[in-house]
């Protein structure tokens, strides 16, 4: 991985994330209003199969505007070399594209395996790479396939092929493991960093009871919002996005969201992306590397 690798080396630093897309709840008209909105900002956006019709109602707004088709990040996998291929058809098809920009690699099973050990399946990215169905790889980590990153890492696997590392990052998130993260500081690799928001106000995630969607999420929002009254940063958005920027690893953050305004939220705070000062920096991470010993490491796989 290098920080200058072609994948990411125009990638703006923010991601529109499509789960929202997908919520049927929210009429299909609106969801299309706001892809189009995205569209029309000109940022990459990132989306995979698993956000309910996502994909098809990204489909349509591409076929109606193709001169304004975002770049696209997607995730594919998963347990094994021969479901690669599938997976990036199954995405492409409803999007009706040829290609992708980045796909992120979501590891399980024997794929896992085979990355930590430097396999064949580096072999099967480079083929997908040549025949232009990808153009580049982030590797997607969670806190319990951090370990798998760090070998692959140290073993020198992923140089050359895998341009950076994607997860989510944000104030009351960084589900790199300690170990990880501290590799990825010290070999400055690229990173994406996701969930802008942490989903939602911090305000809301600490006070409106079943807002965060786990009980660790309201926990740290306590912790988090004096930190953030005390930055005198109004907005929670622009506070968020800032955080991610203020590593110098951090290539883009990747946020949702349904509303036009949210949406306006996250384009106005891209525009004037400063570092948070260094003090608040620091009392977070100080916090994110408790978080990874004392519950991320811990926890039951998926389960957070
Ligand atoms: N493993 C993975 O690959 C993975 C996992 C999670 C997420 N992601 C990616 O990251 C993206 C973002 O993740 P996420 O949706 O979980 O988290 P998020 O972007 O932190 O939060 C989105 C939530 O925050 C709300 N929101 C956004 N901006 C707001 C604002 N200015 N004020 C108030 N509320 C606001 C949205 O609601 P409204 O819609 O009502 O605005 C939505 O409920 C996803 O779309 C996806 O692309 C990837």
């Amino acid at each position: 991985m290098t920080d200058n690798s072609s994948a990411l080396r125009n990638i703006p630093p923010y991601i529109y994330g499509t789960t929202r897309l997908g919520d049927e709840k929210i009429p299909r008209a609106e969801r299309l209003k706001v892809a189009r909105a995205a569209m029309d900002a000109g940022v990459w956006f990132h989306t995979s199969r698993m956000y309910g019709d996502a994909l098809e109602v990204l489909g349509e707004a591409f076929a109606e505007r193709p001169a304004k088709i975002p770049r696209l990040i997607i995730k594919i996998g998963w347990d094994n070399i021969g479901q690669l291929r599938g997976v990036i058809e199954e995405n492409l098809k409803p999007l009706g594209l040829k290609g992708m920009q980045l796909g992120q690699l979501c590891l399980g099973g024997e794929l896992a395996e085979d990355y930590a050990r430097g396999g064949d399946c580096y072999r099967v990215f480079r083929q997908l790479k040549d025949e232009g169905l990808v153009q580049g790889y982030v590797v997607e980590a969670f806190p319990w396939t951090s370990e798998q990153s760090v070998k692959a890492l140290r073993g020198g696997y992923t140089d050359g092929i895998v341009d950076g590392f994607i997860f989510y990052l944000n104030p009351l998130q960084r589900f790199a493991s300690n170990a990880l993260w501290d590799e990825i500081i010290a070999r400055n690799q690229p990173v994406i960093a996701m969930r802008t928001v942490s989903g939602g106000p911090v305000h809301s995630l600490r006070d409106v009871p079943g807002f965060a969607w786990k009980d660790y999420l309201q926990k740290r929002a306590v912790q988090v919002a004096p930190i953030f009254e005390r930055s005198g940063i109004k907005s929670w958005t622009e506070f968020c996005v800032r955080f991610a920027h203020s590593f110098p690893q951090v290539k883009a953050t990747v946020g949702s969201t349904a509303r036009i305004e949210n949406l306006d939220a996250f384009l106005a705070a891209k525009e004037k992306i400063e570092p948070l000062p260094g003090g608040i920096v620091q009392e977070i991470q100080a916090l994110q590397y408790q978080w990874s010993d004392e519950l991320d490491l811990q926890a039951e796989p998926w389960s957070m």
